[in-house]
């Protein structure tokens, strides 16, 4: 039999002449197999043997899925970088792989709610519990940190309201307890923001957002130093939530993209800020680029541009709130963020859905909020949209 040669199943058909070897591409070709071909035994032994350059299952590695993870690791200044199929399967891949029964997880309150629930419904009952820790409580993490914490994980900025703590004080912190920290970076992505440079272990985040940029892609990143990514990596070799290489591929195409689409998204969603500061039916203006925001100081200190995402707070409340989101025309009603479009939502709909008035209120949400993902339609043109929507 012909090496690289693809048999083709005709009755009474010939095997097909060996294919001429494949040209040198220009881009990363997307390798759309389950399994990869060995010449002999010895082959299969030197694989197994973990003499590098072999390929023998995608669900372990696959030639795609591997140029994106070196494209995301330089992308977050790591040394290794993972994929997998959704930002929660990197989350839950992560929590598996490092912790063991006994352990204690800190938890930044205000994270995504999926990595809440897994933290407080599902780990629990493998024996990890977790503590939650409020923004100013992470404005000194060594005071947090017990015998039994083995793992910090937190957001920042976080959702909605864009809150941001000291990334470089809880690594430190973390470092010198012996505690791993992660970070989701989903809403600054390493065009904003490196944490591994201000010293985070693992930095997570969910590729459907910045990272995809064009809202077609579900998938996770995990990137940080070798030989923590290599025992994340063995575990998602059981878990199986890796990325398929479609996929892959095509999110290795929006990261080609991802600075001057980030650098859109920072301009957008400054001036939108700016424009609504002030406006007769906006109580508040959550962003972190302006001055009025809690933690503008130290967003400016880590991040080198504030996103695109915006949190505005109306006057009328929930009424309010819902009939602004319904008027919207340019701005879309839709979860999710991060895309080329600009989408809406409400968070007492969405992300808070259920909280009571308490829960909300210990959130910092209000009922009259409406989150903002501003894409990279002309800024005067969605300025104009959400002005109309609000009178
Ligand atoms: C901040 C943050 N982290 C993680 C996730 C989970 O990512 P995915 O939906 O890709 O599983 C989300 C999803 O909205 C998110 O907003």
């Amino acid at each position: 039999m012909h090496k690289g040669f693809s048999t083709t199943l005709i009755r009474g058909g010939e095997p097909q002449a060996d294919p001429p070897p494949p040209p040198a591409p220009l881009t990363t070709p997307i390798y759309e197999t389950t399994a990869f071909v060995f010449d002999t035994a010895d082959e299969i032994r030197q694989y197994n043997e973990g003499h590098g350059g072999r390929f023998l299952y995608s669900r372990y590695e696959n030639p795609t899925v591997m140029a994106v993870e070196a494209t995301l690791a330089v992308a977050d200044s790591a040394e290794a970088g993972l994929v997998f199929s959704s930002g929660m399967a990197a989350t839950s891949t992560v929590l598996f792989a490092l912790l063991r029964a006994g352990d204690e997880v800190v938890c930044g309150a205000a994270v995504y709610g999926g990595t809440r629930s897994l933290l407080e419904s599902f780990l629990p009952r493998f024996g990890v519990p977790a503590r939650m820790a409020s923004s100013e409580e992470l404005a000194a993490p060594e005071r947090l940190l017990g015998p039994k914490t083995k793992l910090l994980w937190f957001e920042s900025p976080s959702n909605p309201t864009l809150r941001c703590v000291g990334v470089a004080r809880i690594a430190q912190a973390c470092r010198a307890a012996g505690v791993v920290s992660v970070i989701d970076n989903t809403f600054a992505s390493p065009a904003n923001q490196r944490p591994i440079i201000l010293g985070v272990d693992l930095v997570m985040q969910s590729a459907t957002k910045y990272l995809g940029g064009h809202s077609d892609i579900t998938a996770g990143v995990v990137c940080g130093a070798k030989p923590i990514v290599h025992d994340v990596e063995m575990v998602r070799r059981v878990l199986g939530g890796v990325l398929d290489p479609q996929p892959a591929y095509a999110l290795g195409r929006s990261l080609k993209t991802l600075e001057v689409r980030v650098a859109r998204h920072n301009a957008s969603g400054l001036a939108v800020a700016r424009a609504l500061e002030g406006h007769p039916a906006v109580a508040r203006v959550y962003y972190p680029g302006l001055p009025s925001h809690p933690d503008h100081a130290i967003a400016k200190a880590q991040m080198s541009g504030f996103g695109g995402m915006v949190c505005i707070d109306l006057h009328g409340g929930e009424p309010a709130a819902c009939r602004a989101f319904d008027q919207l025309q340019i701005v879309r009603r839709a979860p999710s963020l991060g895309g080329v479009e600009s989408v809406c939502s409400l968070p007492i709909l969405t992300s808070q859905w259920g909280y009571t008035d308490a829960q909300l209120a210990s959130a910092g949400i209000s009922r009259g909020m409406l989150r903002l993902s501003i894409g990279l339609e002309d800024a005067g043109d969605l300025i104009a949209d959400i002005r109309q929507a609000l009178e």
